[in-house]
């Protein structure tokens, strides 16, 4: 038997021809067959990844693709075998890899988001899910019009406190919800700027496919600073808006059930990180939604009050700290026989999740949808701070995105 029909086999022994003929034969794997996976973009975040996928049970990591030559060595020494490309085009075209591992700088998110789903591979896709909302509504499009598995890399959609909180709110424990509160926050010694990383010596313009990193964005000489640090500017990144807060407006919409926010606000600046980057380290977000206010908060110079969201109702308040349980207060006023309670649900792996759903072709915990929610409540903050002003969802939409 070949490879495909081997498969192809196995899954109709399991599940019968009519689950089968739901899909492409070439989705179908077996319970025992090995998922074959290939990443793109192994840096810091790609590297953790890597660990996470090689200790999920029946996946072989047979591929990756960076264009930067240190993270391919690195790669090869770490998985001896592993076939290595510094074009993403030649790990998609490899036709025995059934799902693929995203993790590059936002900017180039969509991009290998739309040629992963186009090759007719499953996808895991780092958050936030793309750089600008024409690129999220691309995204959320594609997907939804393929049979593709896609998750986004928002862990704690996986978490056990996110399904205590769906229950207690669903049980009434928090009566109203009018607001929720979230913050983040962290400090560096002095002189040490937050998300700053030093530029290897090898990092020269011989080791780098420095035109896939630009990805259409205009052309320049080889900059090493950028390709390291590309976080701090906004042609490459999407600030702290991005890189956390996407994970508690994300976690906040599930517990909630909550739509995309009808308006943002953003105010903050470049105030402790005067260092030549973009993105502001101190920040205060506003997000509209019917009947309730979110806000988010965030500074790079205090880390006193770490992260943490708090979910308050007129029957009891929820507060959720993320590798902590979460934990429950009633309000005495309204629920006088109330009792506090922690959580106690498991959190699940969020990669171990995925690839089950590359198997069962069931719906992941954090789906496309839930990844382009959280997108465009980021991408409308930003759009708030860059124009100074309150922003609705219509505006936003209309805005054609800037370098
Ligand atoms: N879920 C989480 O908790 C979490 C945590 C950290 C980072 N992230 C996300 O992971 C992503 C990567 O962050 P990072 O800190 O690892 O960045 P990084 O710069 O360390 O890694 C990015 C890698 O992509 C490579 N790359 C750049 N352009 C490429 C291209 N066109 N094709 C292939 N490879 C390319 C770079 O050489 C680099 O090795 C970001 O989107 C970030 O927000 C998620």
């Amino acid at each position: 038997m070949t490879d495909q029909t081997r498969r192809t086999f196995l899954k109709q022994a399991a599940l019968g021809t009519a689950a089968v003929l739901a899909y492409p034969t070439s989705t179908v794997l077996g319970a025992n067959d090995r998922v074959r996976v290939g990443m793109i973009g192994v840096g810091d975040r790609g590297n953790d990844l890597l660990g996470q996928i090689r200790s999920v049970h029946g996946v072989e990591l047979v591929a990756m693709a960076d264009v930067y030559s240190r993270r391919r060595d690195e790669a090869k020494r770490k998985v001896p075998g592993i076939q290595t490309f510094d074009d993403h085009r030649r790990l998609l075209d490899m036709k025995d890899i059934d799902a693929v591992i995203v993790a590059s700088p936002l900017h180039i998110h969509a991009r290998h988001f739309l040629d992963t789903l186009a090759a007719g591979k499953d996808l895991y896709s780092e958050k936030t899910m793309t750089w600008s909302i024409p690129e999220a509504d691309k995204c959320l499009a594609a997907a939804k019009e393929s049979n593709r598995i896609v998750q986004i890399g928002l862990q704690y959609q996986s978490s056990g406190a996110l399904i205590d909180a769906k229950q207690w709110i669903k049980d009434g424990w928090l009566g109203k919800v009018t607001h929720v509160e979230s913050w983040m926050s962290r400090n560096t010694p002095h002189g040490k700027g937050q998300w700053v990383r030093p530029v290897p010596s090898d990092c020269t313009a011989q080791n780098v496919n420095w035109s896939a990193f630009l990805n259409g964005r205009p052309d320049r000489p080889f900059d090493p600073f950028k390709l390291i640090n590309w976080r701090l500017f906004w042609e490459f990144a999407g600030g702290n808006c991005a890189e956390n807060m996407v994970h508690q407006i994300a976690w906040i919409m599930g517990a909630l059930d909550l739509p995309l926010p009808s308006a943002a606000y953003m105010s903050g600046g470049v105030f402790s990180e005067k260092d030549g980057r973009e993105v502001p380290d101190t920040i205060a977000v506003t997000l509209d939604f019917p009947n309730i206010v979110v806000t988010w908060q965030s500074t790079f110079s205090n880390k006193h009050y770490e992260l943490g969201d708090r979910i308050l109702g007129s029957d009891g308040t929820l507060e959720h700290h993320f590798e902590e349980a979460l934990e429950y207060w009633p309000e005495k006023t309204n629920r006088p026989d109330g009792q506090s309670t922690r959580g106690s649900s498991h959190n699940q792996n969020h990669m171990g999740n995925w690839i089950d759903c590359v198997r069962s072709r069931g719906t992941p915990n954090a789906p496309p949808e839930i990844g382009y929610r959280s997108a465009i409540a980021v991408h409308m903050s930003n759009l708030s701070y860059k124009n100074k002003r309150r922003i609705t969802l219509e505006e936003a939409k209309a805005v054609t995105p800037e370098y």
